[in-house]
């Protein structure tokens, strides 16, 4: 269903606000604190940003997909680290539970993760485990009427905060593969359950990933989301709207490189005149500008067909491939653009560049969108449709 026009426009420009007047002014504390200030989380709360994905009868905003990107595009212009605090209640940590939960699993946790009372986290990923989503190792062995968990997840987004985590698992150990899978929701203060400390990073300082080990973690039957041997299928589902949700924060991150690039060459004079008049400048900064426009046409043009009941996985890879490249390119023509001043931490823009390169990375490698765009363009071969 469409979002309400009026509302729509209010809200972003709402977000728009908070992130240029209150976010901008202090990117470079965060990455030196490596934490966001408290009152910034307190206010991302009263706009309603862990629950714009939540559902409205569970307490969140309910945005659409289209509405949810414009949204990205907004946070995608400052830090990263600031949309990474609400970002896994928004995303892959939440919409298991939106899209497969009971109930009484929605009724129970969706609106509070949707305050941000609960902060969730995703945990597929292992240290055996990353691309090939199927290996997963952590095993889910049937007890009684609920489960015994043992095993470690790493690089989890947000685990050091997480009080809630959606764990993939392996209930049937003589299934190789995805097959074997099923989702879970387990809360942090399970016994058993432990976090390890936050990994030093290239990047995106304020946000934390840290492995979780589960050692015994003895879970009720009421925990398990969807069927036994579908967590494949849930985890690929959370991942194909994950990734049109990163795919609109790197290009609202490119838009705001395009502005930092302009604004800076209108300024900085070099033989006698602002390098802006120069033309090898001008390319660099028009590729960018092509190249972000470009991510945001292809986003909402995804975005909606999703909404319109679409199945995306095949633009959603395209978006993240495409937008995630795109935004590497342009900060390193950012740097480029800035010269010395670009490689000096005071102006912002290295941060940036590094900032930038983990979203190649997570939610899936460019390589892994590259497969699954290559695959769904051979199922749709064979099935006669192109
Ligand atoms: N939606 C629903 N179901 C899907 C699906 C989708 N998008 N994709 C696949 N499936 C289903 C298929 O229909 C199939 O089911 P059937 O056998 O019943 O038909 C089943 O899942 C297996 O599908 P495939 O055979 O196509 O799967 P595969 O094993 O060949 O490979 C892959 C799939 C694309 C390589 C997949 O493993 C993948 O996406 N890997 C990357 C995982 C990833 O993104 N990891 C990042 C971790 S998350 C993260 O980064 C966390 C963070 O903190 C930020």
């Amino acid at each position: 269903m469409a979002f309400d026009p009026e509302i729509r426009d209010a809200l972003i420009e709402q977000v728009r606000r908070f992130v240029r007047e209150r976010c901008v002014p202090i990117e470079a504390r965060v990455a030196d604190d490596d934490a966001i200030p408290a009152e910034i989380i307190t206010e991302m709360k009263q706009l309603g940003l862990f629950g714009l994905a939540v559902p409205e009868d569970f307490g969140g905003l309910g945005l659409d997909m289209e509405t949810e990107c414009l949204v990205g595009f907004e946070l995608g212009w400052t830090s990263p680290a600031f949309r990474s605090a609400a970002g896994t209640n928004i995303g892959i940590g939440s919409q298991a539970l939106v899209l497969f939960g009971t109930d009484a699993q929605k009724t129970e946790w969706l609106p509070k993760i949707a305050t941000g009372e609960v902060v969730t986290s995703f945990a597929l990923t292992e240290p055996e485990a990353g691309s090939d989503a199927g290996s997963v190792k952590t095993k889910a062995a049937p007890d009684g009427d609920g489960y015994i968990l043992n095993g470690t997840k790493r690089f989890i987004t947000n685990a050091n905060i997480a009080d809630l985590f959606t764990v993939m698992a392996r209930t049937d150990p003589d299934t190789p593969g995805g097959k074997g899978l099923s989702a879970f929701i387990v809360r942090r203060d399970t016994p058993g359950v432990s976090v390890g400390p936050p990994e030093k990073k290239m990047g995106q300082q304020g946000a934390q990933i840290c492995d979780v080990m589960f050692d015994n973690v003895r879970i009720g039957g009421d925990m398990r989301i969807g069927g036994e041997g579908e967590g494949f299928k849930v985890a690929m589902s959370v991942l194909d709207k994950g990734r049109l949700h990163i795919s609109s924060v790197c290009a609202g991150m490119a838009e705001r490189l395009v502005s930092e690039m302009v604004n800076y060459a209108m300024e900085r004079e070099q033989f006698g005149k602002p390098i802006m008049q120069h033309q090898l400048i001008q390319a660099l900064i028009a590729d960018s500008q092509a190249e972000a426009y470009a991510s945001r046409c292809m986003i909402l043009d995804a975005a909606r067909k999703r909404d319109a009941g679409e199945k995306v996985t095949m633009l959603a890879s395209c978006c993240k491939m495409f937008a995630s490249e795109a935004v590497g390119r342009i900060a390193d023509r950012a740097v480029q653009v800035f010269g010395g001043a670009g490689y000096v931490s005071d102006y912002g823009i290295e941060r940036f560049y590094r900032d930038a390169r983990i979203f190649r990375l997570y939610e899936g490698t460019t390589q892994i969108q590259q497969i699954v765009i290559a695959r769904e363009l051979s199922r749709a071969a064979k099935r006669g449709e192109i």
